[in-house]
């Protein structure tokens, strides 16, 4: 009978049930795997954020994040012509702000010569070809450690959206090519966007955190840009409950009506399910952010033999693409560029 394997042919029969469908058969072989394969990632996926700090020629480890480092302007210069060289498609600058230049207003931020303002200036001139991307909030500026200007214990919204928009302003004047607002304020984006219109800036993008929320997984990060021992309370009055899914999509629709040429999730991997919900809504391009927290958690269980961290960062990474995201920033960019590269 069909369900019965011989013993005495020579190849006996292992088809036990009857199915008509068969979903391991297009696994058998690696070059069918290949050929039925959904989604990669590629070089132009990623979008590598970098620190840096003032002096000359010096870096410093990031202690919560192996593998990264605060970079002086120069080093950084050289960091972004080794992007250039691997095809990485752009940089996001972040600074980490001298504690004496810091204040309540987080002044330094409209400084048109600031660390991020002579970065971009720097890069720009010396690869020309790489796309800049810009932070917009006032945290590595703040002696508080938010994201804007205080009033009492709250972060008073329309006060800091004037700030942020001066922000913008600079930054764009100093060469950033797509503004990103992370600072969750109600109402910055359409402000930006008028007022880079009014300085004839109709060219500068603007990637919107549309869905940020108040994660833990940042902590590296806050420990990158200084901002870990400074921050007094949390940012749970702007950036957004865990909890809520929905509530994302109003954002985007706010953003996306104000002005947003591109969106971004972040954190990345713990809000897939957001990632997905956002591209399939608005269709702009979608970013993820795959936060200093989820790079340090595979970093540490790599270190410690628990898991493959090659193998875990390109699974995050594809993730990411299969979820629906046009591109992820992450920690990781020019070592998979380099993977890449290597084939
Ligand atoms: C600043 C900002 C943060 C991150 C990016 N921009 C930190 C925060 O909101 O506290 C986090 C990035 C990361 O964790 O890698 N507004």
């Amino acid at each position: 009978s069909r369900t019965t394997a011989k013993s005495d042919t020579p190849r006996s029969r292992t088809t036990l049930l009857d199915l008509p469908r068969r979903p391991r058969r297009n696994r058998k072989a690696e070059w069918s795997r290949r050929m039925v394969r959904e989604n990669t990632v590629t070089v132009e996926d990623l979008i590598w954020p970098i620190f840096v700090m003032d002096g000359e020629r010096d870096r410093q480890v990031v202690e919560s994040m192996p593998g990264v480092f605060r970079m002086t302007v120069d080093e950084a210069v050289a960091e972004a012509e080794r992007a250039a060289s691997l095809g990485l498609p752009a940089i996001a600058l972040f600074p980490y702000t001298n504690p004496a230049l810091r204040d309540a207003r987080g002044s330094e931020a409209l400084n048109s010569d600031n660390l991020v303002c002579r970065a971009l200036r720097a890069i720009k001139r010396a690869v020309p070809e790489v796309g800049l991307i810009t932070d917009v909030a006032l945290d590595p500026y703040t002696s508080h450690g938010h994201d804007g200007v205080l009033n009492g214990t709250d972060v008073a919204n329309d006060a800091t959206v004037e700030l942020l928009v001066r922000q913008a302003l600079v930054q764009a004047e100093a060469g950033a090519d797509v503004i990103a607002p992370s600072d969750m304020m109600d109402g910055r984006i359409g402000a930006i966007r008028k007022a880079l219109d009014a300085a004839d800036r109709t060219d500068v993008q603007i990637l919107a955190y549309a869905a940020k929320y108040a994660s833990c997984f940042y902590g590296p990060f806050r420990d990158a840009v200084g901002t870990c021992a400074t921050l007094i309370g949390d940012k749970r009055t702007y950036q957004m409950d865990p909890a809520n899914g929905d509530e994302a999509l109003v954002e985007a629709e706010l953003d996306v009506a104000e002005g947003a040429d591109m969106l971004m999730v972040k954190p990345g991997l713990p809000y897939l399910d957001v990632v997905y919900r956002l591209k399939e809504r608005f269709k702009l391009p979608t970013f993820a952010y795959q936060v200093s927290g989820e790079y340090a958690m595979i970093e540490a269980a790599a270190a410690n033999g628990w898991l493959d961290g090659e193998k875990a960062m390109m699974e995050s990474l594809l993730a990411f693409k299969r979820a629906g995201a046009d591109g992820i920033l992450t920690y990781f960019a020019p070592r998979v560029a380099e993977r890449l590269a290597r084939g």
